[in-house]
């Protein structure tokens, strides 16, 4: 069966678990408000980006792996998410969708692939918020401290995680907060975040400037005390700090002119937070010797360190706001592939409901409730481990899916085209192959029950009831569900 679609370009629609969605055009209607500009766009990108990555994970990769080399880790986790980026930049600019990697590849290798990948990205958004959460709650809690006021120890943290800990109520406070602000519309919520990332790059910039007087020229020799390779190892850590664009680029239906402004925030909200990376590194390991760096709120200690108390606290909050920006983007990341799949036809109809706020808020509280069980009651470093996993793995998809499309449909038009084509995803894919390979063989586990999980669904459900299945054309929303 051929299906017709909207798509003047489409030839071949193939049946089956390889039939794709059409591509553009570019302009149509949605359920979702078309709020949000090219700035506010480069600020979810950026309040994605930048978080828990340099707040939380730089001191003790500098530490632990790499030394004031830190920043060349910066450096090649940039280069190789860079690769990325410039695949999403022209998908972006060609299918601005709701959905990310999952969209791409639904138009591109075919449903079942698409299906696949949106599932991997509903565990690993959702897994972020997680332990975003539980990130921002540790800084909430060292604050509280840096203050004198002692919390009950059975709310600071999930079981097992310290003495007397039975949850981590900040982290399950943030996350239902963010899903009730998310539902509160679009548009409050994206001006809120624009705000709230204006803070933390002025804080970030606080952090360089008055740091760049306290650098010590000693502290940075030698700079690589573990040699090259331990830069190489802590690169593969603080690959957490570059990625996040991809879940601006969910939010692209709500954008207005996507087609144009999306590839370019993509780049621009990635070269914007490496600027930032490499100096605020810099200043970290120049402030303070590697080796007496904290494991845990490493700028605040540092600044602690050369005798700024004040500032010291300044950073701290700074870090909280940063972080909780990344706690935003990624539970309006989840809920939009879930909206996507699910006006698909993959998942049920029920969860494409728009609220008078047209924000889809059935998957918004979902993905917050869900976020704030995992963040309540387990412990940081086994819900981090399923994140890494889902996002190389989309950037594989998303890499091998550009260099297909380029081949297969050169006629579609594109407002961004990557650059040397097709070295750029071939490097993508290479780095997030190299990476995925050094991850835990529990975290393989996890995620083939999750994936199988994911299979059922996708042959008793999702096969059938598919959209694309009914050859109907997936450009349009389909009717919203009565609640
Ligand atoms: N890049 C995001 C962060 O560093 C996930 O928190």
């Amino acid at each position: 069966m051929t299906e017709r679609s909207s798509d003047p370009g489409a030839k071949i629609v193939t049946r089956g678990p390889l039939r794709k969605k059409p591509i553009g055009p570019a302009h149509f209607e949605t359920g979702l408000e078309r709020s949000i500009g090219l700035w506010q766009l480069t600020a979810i990108g950026l309040g994605a980006i930048i978080g828990a990555g340099i707040f939380a994970l730089a001191g003790t990769v500098a530490k632990n792996d790499a030394g004031p080399a830190v920043t060349i880790s910066f450096v090649i986790a940039g280069i190789a998410s860079a690769c990325a980026a410039f695949s999403y930049a022209e998908f972006g600019g060609m299918i601005p969708r709701s959905g990310s990697a999952y969209t791409y590849g639904y138009a591109t290798l075919g449903e079942a692939v698409g299906w696949f990948i949106g599932w991997d990205l509903l565990l690993e958004y959702t897994a972020i918020v997680a332990v975003v959460a539980i990130g921002v709650s540790q800084y909430v809690g060292y604050l509280f401290t840096s203050f004198g006021v002692d919390l009950p120890a059975w709310m600071l943290g999930a079981p097992g995680t310290g003495p007397g800990h039975r949850i981590d109520l900040f982290a399950v406070i943030l996350c239902i907060g963010v899903a009730a602000l998310l539902n509160r519309g679009i548009k409050s919520g994206a001006r809120t975040e624009f705000w709230l990332v204006f803070i933390k790059i002025a804080i970030v910039l606080a952090v360089i400037i008055v740091g760049a007087f306290y650098i010590k020229p000693s502290n940075l020799t030698p700079y690589f005390p573990y040699g090259f390779g331990g830069a190489v190892t802590g690169a593969a850590t603080v690959f957490f700090a570059v990625f996040g664009y991809d879940a601006m680029s969910t939010a692209a239906e709500e954008s207005k002119s996507a087609e144009r402004n999306l590839p370019k925030a993509v780049m621009l909200s990635l070269a914007i937070a490496m600027v930032l990376y490499l100096l605020a590194a810099t200043v970290l390991t120049g402030i303070q010797k590697y080796t007496d760096l904290s494991d845990s709120a490493a700028f605040a200690f540092a600044f602690e360190a050369v005798g700024q108390p004040v500032f010291a606290k300044v950073v701290a909050v700074g870090a909280i706001i940063g972080i909780f920006t990344v706690l935003f983007s990624f539970t309006l990341g989840a809920s939009r592939v879930w909206f996507a799949m699910s006006r698909d036809g993959l998942l049920p109809r029920w969860f494409s409901h728009t609220n008078a706020k047209r924000s889809p808020d059935r998957p918004v509280w979902i993905v917050g409730i869900v976020a704030a069980g995992i963040g309540g009651f387990v412990p940081i470093g086994s819900a981090a481990e399923l994140t890494n996993i889902g996002i190389l793995l989309a950037f594989v998809v998303v890499s091998v899916s550009v260099i297909v499309l380029r081949y297969r449909r050169p006629e579609v038009p594109r407002t961004f085209r990557l650059p040397f084509m097709p070295v750029t995803p071939i490097l993508g894919i290479i780095f997030s192959i190299w990476l995925v390979t050094k991850l835990q063989p529990i975290t393989w586990l996890r995620f083939v029950i999750w994936f199988i999980i994911g299979a059922l669904i996708y042959i008793f459900y999702s096969y059938r009831h598919s959209r694309l299945a009914h050859g109907e054309v997936v450009d349009e929303e389909p009717p919203t569900p009565r609640s």
